[in-house]
């Protein structure tokens, strides 16, 4: 019975054997169409018709892919369509079991993690990432933002980003779109920010946070202290040491230095000026208009803020003979005075320590 398996068995190897010779033989010295019928990707991936991926909702979807839109990619040349899809090496491939379109684009985006390994952890930090471990499914993957055959350079367009985050994104994206610096980068404005200078990219921060909402004044500086730029636009360059001289920058920038946390949130540039609908103050109607909107942006925080509240605080300008001549005069008062109180109290010491050294009495030694 043992000996009759065995036969069995040796007798399937062998035929094994001489079949993979056979297929062998055929692959070198056969005709050419047997080498064309190997199955390459493109081979039955560029046909047409196509065939079909069943989505276990019942979706179907062409599996048509044009080689020419991989090689036009960033990946051209580099990146073969094994190097991403390396479960399909078998044909026919195994049933491909998807519940839908995006349960299938979540699995196939991990293929990006292998060679963008940096890219990979920075988004884990995400509050994308997080919502989709969370099990929200709309979060965005690396194919969302980027696309799967045909990647374009990812800076090469910055005016469709705001499209490309838009696409879920629908009412930041509006808002943006009004406020003055949307309305500049349609204009095609290379100086204004865009979705990710102010969020970044991949390691997107929660934005409700206390510690992003504390630094995003550090965002802002960026372009609106840098004088060069500011100066295009004609717009003042002080707005930040300005901002961090008066009461909410220095208690801002103390707070953020010794991590305390503040039971009501200190004002930074977007309580006063909005972030996604900012618009240019209006200084327009008269003096006392101006000073209510002003005193309006103040009451978000400061409730019962009269209209002249406003004036207790210098609007972005370093302090002036003409602006505010109070504080101008008390500045000054103080620059002059403490250097002379120093001075004087220098003077005393060294005048103390030459009199004792010169004038005092000799004492007799006995
Ligand atoms: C013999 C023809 C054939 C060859 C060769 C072939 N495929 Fe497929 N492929 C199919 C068919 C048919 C489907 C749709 C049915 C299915 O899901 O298996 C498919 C589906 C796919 C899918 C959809 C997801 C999945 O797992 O089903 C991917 C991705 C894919 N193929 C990639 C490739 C890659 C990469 C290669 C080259 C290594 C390749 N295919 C070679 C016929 C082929
Ligand atoms: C940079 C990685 C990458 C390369 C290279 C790549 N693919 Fe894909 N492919 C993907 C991803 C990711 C998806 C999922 C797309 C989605 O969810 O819309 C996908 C989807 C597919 C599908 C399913 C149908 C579809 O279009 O969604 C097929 C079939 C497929 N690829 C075949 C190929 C073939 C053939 C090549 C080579 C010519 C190739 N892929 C090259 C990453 C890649
Ligand atoms: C087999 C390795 C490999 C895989 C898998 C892969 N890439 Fe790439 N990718 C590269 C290489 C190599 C380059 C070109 C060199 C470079 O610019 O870093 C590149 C370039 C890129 C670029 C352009 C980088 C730039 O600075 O211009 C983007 C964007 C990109 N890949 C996204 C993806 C996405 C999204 C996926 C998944 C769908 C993916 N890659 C899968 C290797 C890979
Ligand atoms: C929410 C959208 C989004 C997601 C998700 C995303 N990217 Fe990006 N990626 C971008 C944008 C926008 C850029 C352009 C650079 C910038 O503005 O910082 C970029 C740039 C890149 C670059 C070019 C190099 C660089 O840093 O500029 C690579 C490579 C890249 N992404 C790969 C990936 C990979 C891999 C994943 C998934 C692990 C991924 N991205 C997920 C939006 C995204
Ligand atoms: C595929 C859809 C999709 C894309 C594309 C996308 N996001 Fe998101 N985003 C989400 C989802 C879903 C959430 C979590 C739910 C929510 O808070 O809206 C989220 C959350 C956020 C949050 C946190 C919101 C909060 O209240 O905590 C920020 C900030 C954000 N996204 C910025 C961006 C930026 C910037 C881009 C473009 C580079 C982008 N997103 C692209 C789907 C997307
Ligand atoms: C000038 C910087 C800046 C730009 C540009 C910007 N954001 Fe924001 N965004 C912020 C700040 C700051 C917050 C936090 C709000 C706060 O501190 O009250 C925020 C909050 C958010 C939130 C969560 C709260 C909400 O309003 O839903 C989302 C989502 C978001 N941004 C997405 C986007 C998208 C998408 C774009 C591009 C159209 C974009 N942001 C452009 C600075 C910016
Ligand atoms: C990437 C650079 C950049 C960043 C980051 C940036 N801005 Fe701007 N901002 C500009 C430029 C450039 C203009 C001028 C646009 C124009 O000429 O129409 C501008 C215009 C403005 C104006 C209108 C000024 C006026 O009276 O005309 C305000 C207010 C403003 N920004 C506030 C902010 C705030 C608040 C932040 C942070 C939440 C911020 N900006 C982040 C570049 C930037
Ligand atoms: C307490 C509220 C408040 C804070 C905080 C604040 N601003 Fe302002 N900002 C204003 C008001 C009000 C005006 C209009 C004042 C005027 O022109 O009379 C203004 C004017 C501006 C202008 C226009 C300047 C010009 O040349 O006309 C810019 C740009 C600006 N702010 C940016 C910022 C930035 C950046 C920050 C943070 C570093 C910031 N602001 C913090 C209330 C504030
Ligand atoms: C986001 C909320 C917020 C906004 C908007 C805001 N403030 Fe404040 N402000 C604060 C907080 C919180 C403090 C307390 C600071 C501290 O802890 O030292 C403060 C402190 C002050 C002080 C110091 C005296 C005091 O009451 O502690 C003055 C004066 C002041 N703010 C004026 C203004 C003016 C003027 C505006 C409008 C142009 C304004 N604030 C807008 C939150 C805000």
């Amino acid at each position: 019975m043992a000996a009759r398996a065995m036969s069995l068995a040796t007798m399937v190897l062998a035929k094994m054997v001489l079949a993979t010779m056979a297929l062998a033989t055929m692959a070198a010295f056969g005709p050419r169409v047997a080498l064309a019928k190997s199955p390459t990707c493109e081979g039955c991936h560029a046909e047409e018709p196509a065939d079909v991926i069943r989505f276990l909702d019942g979706e179907l979807r062409s599996v048509r892919v044009n080689p020419q839109t991989v090689i036009d990619s960033v990946h051209g040349g580099e990146v073969s369509c094994q190097d991403c899809h390396r479960d399909q090496k078998k044909h026919p491939h195994d049933q491909a079991n998807y519940l839908n379109a995006r349960d299938f684009r979540i699995a196939m985006s991990k293929t990006c993690n292998r060679c963008h390994y940096a890219h990979f952890t920075r988004l884990e930090e995400s509050v994308h990432q997080k919502q989709l471990a969370k099990g929200d499914v709309d979060a965005p993957t690396c194919v969302d933002c980027h696309g799967a055959h045909d990647i374009e350079p990812p800076r090469s367009l910055r005016a469709g980003v705001s499209e490309r985050c838009g696409s879920c994104h629908e009412d930041v994206v509006k808002k943006y779109a009004m406020s003055v610096h949307g309305a500049a980068l349609a204009k095609g404005d290379p100086d204004v920010p865009v979705c990710t200078d102010c969020h970044g990219a991949h390691k997107i921060e929660d934005p409700e946070a206390y510690k992003f909402h504390a630094g995003s004044y550090l965002i802002c500086a960026r372009c609106h202290a840098d004088a060069e730029k500011m100066k295009r636009h004609n717009l003042n360059p002080d707005v930040l040491s300005t901002f961090l001289d008066d009461f909410h920058g220095s208690s801002n920038r103390l707070y953020t230095e010794v991590g305390y946390v503040p039971e009501a949130p200190v004002a930074t540039c977007g309580d006063c000026h909005g972030v996604h609908d900012i618009q240019p103050f209006s200084h327009e109607g008269a003096a006392s208009d101006v000073r209510r909107r002003v005193s309006e942006a103040c009451r978000k925080c400061h409730a019962d803020a009269p209209d002249d509240f406003a004036d207790a605080w210098l609007a972005h300008k370093a302090p002036s003979m003409s602006s505010s001549p109070l504080v101008w005069g008390l500045t000054w008062t103080y620059r002059i005075l403490i250097p002379m109180i120093l001075l004087g109290l220098i003077m005393h010491i060294l005048l103390h320590l030459w009199q004792v050294g010169t004038h005092a009495p000799k004492r007799k030694h006995s």
